[in-house]
């Protein structure tokens, strides 16, 4: 199946292999190549599908595209579906990988006409990089040094008109230049349950195991709004339907091999369920600042912010308030906690 949907992808030359190779080859089976297949998301699939459109019929390369969201929401996948759409190759590589400016200059100058070059965790890039990456994004334009010491030059070359897709689950990190030099800038929200239900559906049906539409949400429910979790958890309840059941998943068979997995019913990973724990034990539901409880639970303030926040507050169980962050009724029912009044004891958690 991987190889399958891989040959349909546009001619693609990885520049930097990273991740668990298995886990890799069933994401790579799982992902949509085209935008019809792309479920959710429906502002970014409109801009993109007009951007595409527009780009084509003028036969030029499309508008440089900032993707920006927690992981697993498919930031990797909208770059290979905008070279697909458009037609185009697609190189790629990540701002972790790029040490030497050389690194970035070598593959800028073999870069083709319209092309698309995807930068992952590009808030990663080390600032010389970045800063070579700014002519080219802007003016086509890369400048390289010929030569050492006193005699070195720099020689501007010209490149041909291309198309940078970046992605970052961390915005705020990306310097102000950076971010302004692109053109189109969209943000992935998590999934709601029934769109995440879908993509479970669509992906069991890949994979040829049959599922029923509850065992879907039940599956999709769990996957913390995130497409890569849900189809993590399909992959795990397959197996248990193997070996427990007769290879059919339905919500008795879903039900079980999730309680078994222990999955939280929201699919709550450890640190969503710190972050509400703190707020709602330490600091009785808030308001507390996003900084104390980042310090309270040693975790950066603006990866509570941009990775775990989006789904808390899906979820109806965060407010952000000018005051600061604060608990909903709904997150005290949920953790079973007694709202506890100030100046009083009476929260038995204390
Ligand atoms: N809208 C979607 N419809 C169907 N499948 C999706 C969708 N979004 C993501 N997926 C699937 O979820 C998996 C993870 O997606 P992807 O790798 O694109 O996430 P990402 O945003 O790049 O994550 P990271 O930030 O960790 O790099 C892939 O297998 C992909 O096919
Ligand atoms: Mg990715």
């Amino acid at each position: 199946m991987a190889s399958k949907l891989g040959s349909e992808m546009p001619a693609q030359r990885m520049v930097s292999p990273s991740g668990d190779d298995e886990e890799r080859q069933f994401e790579t089976a799982l992902r949509p190549t085209r935008l019809d297949d792309f479920a959710g998301q429906p502002h970014v699939r409109e801009q993109l599908a007009i951007s595409i459109e527009a780009a084509r019929k003028r036969g030029e390369a499309m508008d440089h595209v900032l993707l920006c969201g927690p992981p697993g929401l498919g930031k990797t996948t909208l770059a290979g579906i905008i070279a697909q759409e458009m037609g185009v190759p697609l190189d790629q590589t990540a701002g972790p990988v790029l040490q030497k400016k050389l690194d970035l200059t070598g593959i800028l100058t073999s870069v083709a006409r319209n092309q698309v070059f995807f930068i992952d965790e590009i808030h990663r890039l080390l600032p010389d990089i970045e800063e070579t990456l700014y002519s080219a994004l802007e003016d086509f334009r890369l400048d390289i040094l010929i030569g050492a010491g006193p005699g070195a030059r720099t020689h501007s070359m010209s490149l041909p008109r291309f198309t940078v897709v970046g992605a970052t689950t961390r915005q705020g990190l990306l310097s102000a230049p950076l971010r302004s030099r692109f053109g189109i800038v969209l943000r992935l929200d998590p999934y709601d349950e029934a769109t995440l239900g879908k993509i479970v559906e669509r992906s069991a049906g890949l994979l040829g195991v049959p599922i029923t539409a509850d065992a879907s949400l039940e599956i999709a429910r769990r996957g913390r709004g995130t497409p890569r979790i849900a189809n993590r958890l399909l992959r795990r309840v397959r197996d248990y339907a193997q070996v427990r059941a007769d290879g059919h998943i339905d919500l008795k068979v879903a039900k079980a091999a999730l309680d078994l997995l222990k999955v939280d019913c929201y699919g709550l990973d450890e640190t969503d369920q710190k972050i509400m724990l703190t707020i709602c034990e330490k600091y009785g539901g808030g308001p507390v600042g996003l900084s104390t409880i980042a310090a309270s639970i040693d975790e950066q303030s603006d990866t509570i912010e941009e990775v775990y926040e989006p789904y808390l507050m899906q979820l109806g169980f965060l407010d952000r308030t000018p005051r600061g962050r604060v608990a909903t009724q709904r997150a005290f029912d949920y953790f079973k906690i007694a709202r506890r009044r100030f100046g009083t004891d009476q929260n038995p958690l204390f």
